[in-house]
């Protein structure tokens, strides 16, 4: 596995892989987790090569937020993807990314205003604005992302049609379903901030929001189903609900009843110093 730094480079080394064949990307912020790895295995069966990149992005940060305590561990990182076969590493700095006078920024409209976009103002251009850059330096043929971050996804699926972005095509923007924990927690890098006590107390997020599920397939109006959902948090050892919603699964626009169509659950809950984020088809 090459690893890169630099633009430079990292022009050369993708230009290589891609004369010999389809390069997936597949982007994160380290701290890999086997839903990263799943990603990457998923990756190389549809790609020839496969380049990740880590970066801790301070864009998508707000203030007040956990850029400064967010896990860095690319030594480890670096082992677990040179196993996986993955072919590029790619790991700018903030220097790199965003050089002296770095002046643009992208906002995506609509699909990023709610949720995580209403909790975390700004949140959703620093994603938006890191995702097109990381296109646009690896033009990678098709890019993975995992579906917990099921807003993320829409996010960068509005951005890539309204942008005409070539490399990778919307239609080659893949998510790839949620990897959980044996007691059904959603894998994720923020789950190092948890104590024991708080990962064991974590499995009632998973479990509140199939109950909530079940609920309203069972007939229970949405609102009150959310609720429950919400008390069971409260005494399951969350400390604040951000959000529990039920969604169009595409638009993300608030369901008040379950239609026909697709739709989805989304949650985020904070417990202990983690805010965790997970979504189910509902
Ligand atoms: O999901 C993540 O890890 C990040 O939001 C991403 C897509 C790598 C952008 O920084």
């Amino acid at each position: 596995m090459q690893t890169v730094n630099r633009i430079d480079p990292l022009r050369d080394a993708v230009g290589a892989l891609r004369r010999e064949g389809p390069l997936a990307l597949v982007p994160t912020m380290g701290a890999l987790h086997e839903g990263h790895l799943t990603l990457v295995r998923e990756a190389r069966r549809r790609a020839a090569h496969v380049a990740v990149s880590i970066f801790v992005n301070p864009r998508q940060f707000g203030a007040g937020e956990d850029l400064a305590a967010y896990p860095r561990r690319l030594a480890e990182d670096s082992a677990l993807l040179a196993a996986e076969g993955v072919a590029l590493l790619w790991a700018p700095t903030a220097e790199v990314m965003y050089p002296a006078g770095y002046a643009t920024n992208i906002a995506v409209t609509g699909v990023s205003d709610g949720l995580c976009g209403a909790a975390r103002p700004g949140h959703f251009d620093g994603v938006a604005t890191v995702v097109c850059k990381l296109f646009n330096q690896v033009r990678p043929d098709l890019a993975l992302f995992g579906e917990k971050d099921w807003q993320q996804l829409a996010v960068i699926r509005r951005m890539a049609r309204d942008l005409d972005l070539v490399r990778p095509h919307v239609d080659r923007i893949i998510g790839v379903p949620t990897v959980r924990e044996a007691d059904g927690l959603a894998m994720s890098s923020r789950n190092a901030y948890l104590t024991p006590a708080e990962r064991a107390a974590a499995a009632a997020l998973p479990r509140a929001m199939q109950a909530a599920i079940a609920r309203i397939a069972a007939g229970t109006p949405v609102d009150a189903a959310l609720a429950e959902l919400v008390a069971a948090l409260h005494a399951g050892g969350f400390a604040a609900v951000d959000y529990a919603a039920l969604c169009d699964a595409g638009t993300l626009a608030p369901l008040a009843e379950r239609g026909t169509g697709p739709a989805r659950l989304l949650v985020a809950a904070r417990i202990g110093r983690a805010r965790l984020i997970d979504n189910m088809a509902a």
